[in-house]
């Protein structure tokens, strides 16, 4: 007997926003519904989803950054069908998984300055344990963290998020996580000469709002760090396995952290893994004796499955030289939307590497312009993102969105397979959509005042 999957997708997605609203997320589809942002896709392939109408998308979202080899790739799927078709002995518990074994040794390959892998199921499992992991090694209690950081929603995790946003109404948080600044040596100097840090948690480039690091911040960070014996730990969850050009985006700038967190694409966008690579010494303090050996773990950790998909994304990422296509794709999306931002006053700055971009908008100087902009920022900041991204999702047939809460950049973090076509396909559709925007009145901005109608009315029925 065999439960017919394809067959309840066909008879039951017409009603994926209701059964969600009615058993899951409302708010979500409200979200969705009032952005148009329901399409119904049925199918992915690559770096493309399909709607029920066969209108192809590109997607710049990627999930989050978890289809950086393109969704639904044959050399994963093959891996996992041939884990499930030979019966493997997976999660034994009570002996160890040689895939494991496998994959770890893989990714110390790229990571030749760590010794130890610890695998967990997801993005903020791997910062629990680093953070676990961390105190553990230094005594210390104290942890690090920047402003506008994003390390994923577990308490561990939120107590080093740099947002309002996602802590509002969930604390009391971990105690002794403090934040400062981003891109700032002297705050980062003043808070570990307490020597009371146990690790410094940095995403090379932040993924709310892609924001760089200045280029002496992460080497310069790490210097601080071993001068005051706390840890560097840099989470790669979003920047890693190539996105943005190199393996790890800390490569850019020469920096060997003590411990680097993988997750997202390393799942091949089917089985979900988060993985620490880490320091031979650190990984000895954790489990330290026979009786400790499993002190820290989860159920799921290591299943045969997500090492199947890892070990399959690692070599897709090899075989079809996607960290290459990333830089170069990366440079040249780059190059054109620099261009852009000098014909089009609306762009304010244009940041990234390789496939991790972020066009950020800024108040524009003409006066027409200026106040639509301000009417609109004044109802709601970050709003103006939006009447970018609609058009582009309805008329150009690209799925993107905006970095974060109440923020006015716009990411691309599309899979590292796209092509010169889709390079032309982003580069006409933003143009396109850009340009409209600078029209006052014009389509876009009876958009927003659509936007903004219908904002009031919400409020007003609650
Ligand atoms: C940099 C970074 N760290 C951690 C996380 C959390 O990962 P997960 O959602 O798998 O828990 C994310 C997710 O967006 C992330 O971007």
């Amino acid at each position: 007997m065999s439960i017919a999957i394809t067959d309840l997708f066909a008879e039951r997605e017409s009603e994926r926003y209701s059964l969600h609203a009615r058993y899951l997320n409302e708010q979500l589809v409200r979200v969705l519904k009032t952005i148009g942002f329901d399409k119904g896709y049925v199918r992915g392939v690559g770096q493309y989803l399909y709607d029920r109408h066969g209108e192809r998308y590109l997607d710049l979202l990627s999930g989050w950054g978890v289809f950086a080899i393109g969704r639904n790739h044959p050399t994963v799927r093959d891996a996992l069908k041939q884990v499930l078709d030979g019966e493997f002995p997976s999660l034994v518990q009570m002996d160890v998984s040689a895939l494991a074994g496998v994959l770890a040794e893989r990714l110390l390959r790229y990571v030749p300055y760590a010794d130890k892998v610890f695998f967990a199921n997801s993005g903020t499992e791997a910062v629990e344990a680093a953070l676990k992991f961390a105190r553990a090694a230094t005594g210390r209690p104290g942890i690090l963290y920047c402003s506008h950081a994003f390390h994923g929603l577990s308490y561990g995790s939120l107590s080093v998020n740099g947002d309002p946003i996602f802590r509002t109404g969930f604390g009391p948080l971990l105690p002794d996580c403090n934040e400062i600044p981003f891109n700032d040596l002297d705050a980062l100097e003043r808070a570990l000469a307490s020597r009371k840090i146990a690790a410094f948690i940095v995403e090379p480039i932040q993924g709310k709002g892609v924001v760089m690091p200045d280029d002496g911040y992460l080497a310069g960070a790490l210097e601080l760090c071993r001068k005051f014996g706390t840890l560097f730990v840099a989470d790669e969850i979003q920047t890693g396995l190539g996105r943005t050009g190199r393996f790890l985006a800390v490569e850019h700038w020469g920096v060997e952290p003590d411990m680097v967190l993988l997750a997202k694409s390393l799942s091949g966008g089917h089985v979900p893994v988060g993985a620490v690579l880490t320091r031979k010494w650190i990984f000895e303090k954790v489990f330290d004796r026979m009786d400790r050996a499993v002190v820290h773990g989860s159920t799921f950790a290591k299943n045969d499955l997500a090492m199947a998909a890892g070990l399959a994304t690692l070599d897709v990422i090899q075989s079809e030289q996607l960290m290459q296509n990333a830089e170069r794709t990366g440079a040249r999306l780059l190059g054109a939307f620099e261009r852009m931002a000098q014909r089009h006053e609306l762009i304010g700055e244009v940041r990234g590497r390789g496939l991790m971009i972020g066009l950020e908008f800024g108040a524009p100087r003409s006066l027409k312009l200026k106040a639509s902009w301000n009417l609109l920022e004044a109802a709601s900041r970050g709003l103006f993102c939006q009447l970018i991204v609609i058009p582009l999702l309805h008329e150009h047939k690209i799925l993107i969105q905006v970095a974060g809460h109440a923020n006015r950049t716009i990411k691309l973090l599309p899979a590292l397979t796209i092509t010169d076509a889709d390079c032309d396909w982003i580069e006409r559709s933003f143009d396109a959509v850009v340009s409209d925007a600078h029209r006052v009145p014009g389509a876009v901005w009876t958009l927003g005042k659509t936007l903004l109608d219908n904002a009031v009315r919400a409020s007003a029925s609650g």
